[in-house]
């Protein structure tokens, strides 16, 4: 395998390990959420909710590279 092949395999495994470690974080976030409890559970609940969200969006991010790389390589197929 070339070397140019071998950072494009290392790119893929870092970005879907990223995705991975932003739905964690998000569903730990959403848990903080959903489990806040006291007199001030529905500011700090509303901010981990808020984090959740961010979280999620970071992991969408990160697929839109992924599919962005997907088409890159298939346009660059011969027909
Ligand atoms: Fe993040």
């Amino acid at each position: 395998m070339s070397s140019k092949e071998n950072a494009k395999k290392k790119l893929l495994e870092i970005l879907n390990q990223s995705i991975s470690r932003e739905i964690a974080v998000s569903i730990q976030y959403m848990w903080n959420h959903v489990m806040a409890i006291g007199t001030n559970a529905e500011d700090i609940g509303g901010v981990f909710e808020d984090f959740a969200k961010v979280e999620m969006k970071h992991a969408e991010k990160f697929a839109e590279r992924i599919w962005y790389r997907v088409e890159s390589q298939q346009q660059s197929l011969p027909k």
